[in-house]
């Protein structure tokens, strides 16, 4: 892009969205180079909108001032938007940026990376200024890194694409699925904090790295065989996938007994498999079902195990048209 200092801001078209992701496979273990998959939650969404202003403002569900004095959770999008401001040659105190989103915050489904996604979106729309998806990527990994410390990159693409994504390394590409699906989301209620998930993970490394490295090696082939399971539309494989995989976070110590009660409940009522998504140690249990009809049990059941919300949610086969932009 080429930015054009002291350029008026157009607040025609000043505005961006984003949407919520879950992690179907591979979350902690992308940290270390480890294949990943994640979904996108197209019900949830986030939307910015920007216009000109006296001072540089901010109003969102969590705060509405000046910029210099929003509060630390707002730490991560300030940053970002300060970037993205002087990326596109805007001066941040000139303008409010004005946030709404139903994406439940802290609780793994990439409301951080949401936020900042729209925001940048809504940014460079104010003022013409077309970013590349390298560009808009890196603006959101910066509030990424605020929030998360050291991000793998997997919710900064996540929120941005329409189909499935696995992601490597820095990679995404889309994943094929073969037929559509229906997941559970239900919430534990509590928070978990993501950079003490990770940071957690990463002490348990050092102490004992034989033993998470064979965790990342198993996560590692359950994201391919994820990735197998969504091409043939086999859902039963698919289940057990999930299942599987939360034996394994659980061993990594990021589960919690309300995550791991919610993953119980969907099991004993009939879901194909289920796990927890995001980074852990609080927020959602994702839950495959087999097809719309039979959500509704397996939501009732959640509930009754503690979950505080459970919404089903369907991965249709049409989104893998789209790739990742
Ligand atoms: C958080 O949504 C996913 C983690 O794997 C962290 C990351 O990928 O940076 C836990």
């Amino acid at each position: 892009i080429q930015p054009t200092l002291g350029q008026p801001l157009r607040v025609h078209g000043g505005l961006g969205s984003a949407h919520g992701k879950a992690i179907l496979m591979g979350e902690h273990s992308v940290v270390y180079g480890a294949p990943a998959v994640a979904l996108p939650l197209l019900d949830l969404q986030t939307a910015a909108s920007v216009r000109e202003a006296n001072h540089g403002s901010i109003s969102s569900d969590l705060y509405t001032g000046p910029l210099h004095a929003a509060p630390r959770e707002l730490k991560p999008v300030v940053t970002a938007l300060r970037a993205t401001a002087e990326r596109v040659g805007l001066n941040s105190d000139s303008f409010e940026i004005v946030i709404s989103s139903t994406v439940p915050l802290e609780r793994g489904l990439g409301s951080s990376a949401a936020v900042a996604a729209a925001m940048v979106r809504a940014v460079s729309n104010a003022v013409g200024v077309a970013l590349t998806p390298e560009e808009t990527f890196e603006l959101v990994q910066i509030a990424e890194n605020v929030a998360h410390g050291t991000s793998s990159g997997l919710d900064a693409h996540a929120v941005r694409s329409l189909s499935p994504v696995r992601f490597q390394s820095g990679q995404p590409t889309p994943v094929t699925v073969a037929r559509s699906l229906t997941f559970v989301i239900a919430d534990t209620g509590t928070s978990g904090s993501t950079s003490a998930a990770v940071n957690g993970v990463r002490m348990l490394r050092k102490v004992n790295p034989s033993f998470v490295n064979g965790i990342i090696d198993t996560l590692a082939g359950l994201a391919e065989d994820t990735i197998t399971a969504l091409g043939a539309g086999d859902a039963a494989a698919l289940g057990q996938h999930m299942s599987a995989g939360h034996e394994q976070l659980a061993r990594l110590g990021v589960s919690a007994p309300s995550l791991d009660a919610l993953v119980t409940a969907a099991r004993m009522s009939g879901a194909h498999g289920a796990k927890l998504t995001g980074s852990g140690l609080g927020g959602c249990v994702l839950a495959l079902v087999d097809g719309a009809d039979s959500a509704d049990g397996v939501i009732d059941a959640m509930k009754a195990a503690g979950a505080t919300q459970a919404w089903k949610t369907s991965l249709v086969s049409s989104q893998i048209a789209d790739g990742v932009g």
